[in-house]
This record gives structure tokens, sequence and C-alpha cells, in this order.
């Protein structure tokens, strides 16, 4: 028996918690999903519920198997005193947050508990630099839908010990994932390849050459299953900025990943994607 099958802890409820918190329930792992937000804990069972339900009526889990799964679901706006020696992080884009999140659960979680961020960009070495014993921290980077993007990068900080990324890695393989591992370098590999998708995309809106709808249809044409602009509704257009922000910042100003204007207006209007209705579609009749 693994480990890991006492318990996972996820921190952050939102998007990307509440998929990890989905797909280990559906591998029968006991879960605890925490977010400081009540509202955003009895949105993310809803939805988790909802998803569980429609799997089990597409067949594709078996009767009652839904309800039987969501008894192993918890949910708390405690951050300390769960069960578990996996926590995986999927709080808000910004170090300062989430190191002073790691600092706290250093204090509170004894010393064979493992740290994992799902950060999309940031250092898992400096995350891990305010972690007692910061070999047991790591990056488990899931792609959005977490329950069904097969990719997870697997990324070491300098710290990072080989025998837990070797444990993550086959932990995430006897689920089903294709882990891949990854040096711990500003957007790792998929966020820096992925960055010229969306910046360019913008751009070219921008200057007016092709709109939103026109630009997501050529790029579906061209093979790719989403566009940039249904792509970032889907991840939240925040979430989206603040990773391009730090690709930006952490390369020195490297002018490939200036973030756009427009997206930085999509943010400050609240525009996030799907999430809150409205981004570069509107979602709110949904
Ligand atoms: P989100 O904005 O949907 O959710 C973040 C949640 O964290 C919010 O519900 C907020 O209340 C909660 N939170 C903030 N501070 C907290 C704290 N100290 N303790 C507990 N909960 C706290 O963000 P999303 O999209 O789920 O992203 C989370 C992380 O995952 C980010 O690091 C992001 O870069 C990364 N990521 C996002 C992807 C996406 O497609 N959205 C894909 C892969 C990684």
């Amino acid at each position: 028996m693994s480990r890991f099958e006492q318990g996972i802890i996820v921190i952050g409820g939102g998007t990307m918690g509440r998929g990890i918190a989905q797909f280990f329930l559906q591998s029968a792992y006991p879960v605890t999903l925490v977010d400081l937000n009540k509202d955003i804990l009895v949105q993310a069972e809803e939805d988790i519920t909802k998803r569980l339900n429609r799997l089990e009526e597409k067949g594709r889990l078996e009767q009652g198997q839904a309800e039987q799964l969501l008894q192993h679901l918890r949910c708390s706006t405690e951050v300390e005193g769960h069960h578990g020696c996996l926590i995986i992080e999927a709080i808000v884009e910004d170090m300062a947050v989430k190191q002073k999140l790691f600092k706290q659960l250093s204090a509170a979680y004894p010393e064979d508990t493992c740290f994992a961020s799902n950060t999309s960009s940031l250092s898992i070495t400096e995350l891990g630099s305010v972690v007692r014993q910061p070999e047991r921290v790591l990056g488990m980077h899931f792609f959005n839908p977490a329950p069904l993007m097969p990719l997870v990068e697997v990324i070491k900080g300098l710290d990072t010990s080989e025998p837990l990324v070797t444990e993550i890695v086959d932990l995430l393989k006897a689920l089903g994932k294709s882990p891949v591992v990854v040096e711990d370098t500003p957007g790792f590999i998929v966020n820096r390849v992925a960055r010229p998708f969306y910046n360019e995309g913008l751009k070219i809106v921008s200057e007016k050459t092709a709109n939103i709808d026109q630009m997501d249809r050529i790029m579906k044409a061209a093979g790719f299953k989403m566009g940039p602009f249904e792509l970032q509704d889907l991840i939240g257009i925040d979430i989206n900025f603040a990773t391009t922000s730090s690709l930006y910042r952490a390369y020195h100003q490297e002018p490939r990943f200036r973030p756009s204007p427009l997206q930085e207006m999509m943010v400050k209007s609240k525009r996030l994607g799907r999430k809150t209705g409205k981004g570069f579609y509107n979602y709110e009749t949904e």
C-alpha cells in the first residue's frame, strides 16, 4: 500500500484544486479539499458531485459509485489538522502568498509530509526555501481539466529528493497519468512553449488583423483542440496573465514574454473567463 493512500490534501478549491480533488477521488483516495472561502468550497463540492454523477450516467462509473466516492471527500476552511502525507497546493499564482502557506504547512505537518505545488510557472526551489527540509517539496503541474488531461509535469527543485520524484512519478503512472520530469525553469516546458500561442493571438486581435472568433476557428482548423481565446476563458484569464507576467519577470523582461495590455484590461475589468461568466466570450446563459 502506498503511503499516499492515507489521504490527499488539496489546498485551493478553484478551477484546478477541485479538478485535482476529483481525480484522486475517482482513483479511490480519501481527499480533503481546503479553501479559505466557504462559498468556493460549496461550489467545488457541487461541481465535483455533478461531474461524478455525469460519469455514472455515461456508464464510466458503476451505478452508485459516485455517491460512494463522494463519501471520501471532506471540505474545510482550515489549512491545518488534516490526515494525509501528500499536500497539493493549488492557490493563487503568487510567490509571496504561496510561500506564506508553505511556511504554515511546514510548521503544522509532520516531517514525512510531502508538499507539491500546482504552480504554472513559479520556481519550486524558491517556494521550497521556506520549508523545513526542502527536499520534500516538488511541483506537480496538472493541466485543465485535471481529471481528463493525462500530462503532469513533475518539477524537481534544486533540493528535491530523487526518491520523492520517483515515488510521485510511480503514483501518477499507477493512476493512469503520463508524468514528465522537468527541471525547475520559469514556466517549465509546456507553459513556456504555450506563451506565443496566447501572446501572438492577443497581438493579432489587438492589431485587428483577425477577430477573436476568427482566431479560434483558424487554430482549430489547423488541428488545435481549442483556440487561444476559448482556452484562456477555460484556464482563467487572470491565471494566464499571472503566468505570462511571471515568465516575463523571470526572464528579465524578455520581449517574447511581454504580457498583452488587452489581457491586462480583461483582468482589471474582472472578465476572467468561464469562472466569472464573462471573458472573451459570454457564458452568463450557461
Ligand atoms: P483559482 O483562482 O480558480 O482558485 C484559487 C483558489 O485558491 C481560490 O478559490 C482561492 O479562494 C483559494 N486560495 C487563495 N489563497 C488561499 C490560501 N492561502 N489558502 C487556501 N485557499 C486559498 O485558480 P486556479 O486556476 O485553480 O489556479 C491555481 C493554481 O494552479 C495556480 O498556481 C495556477 O497557476 C495553477 N494552474 C492553473 C491552471 C488553469 O488552467 N487554471 C492549469 C495549471 C496550473
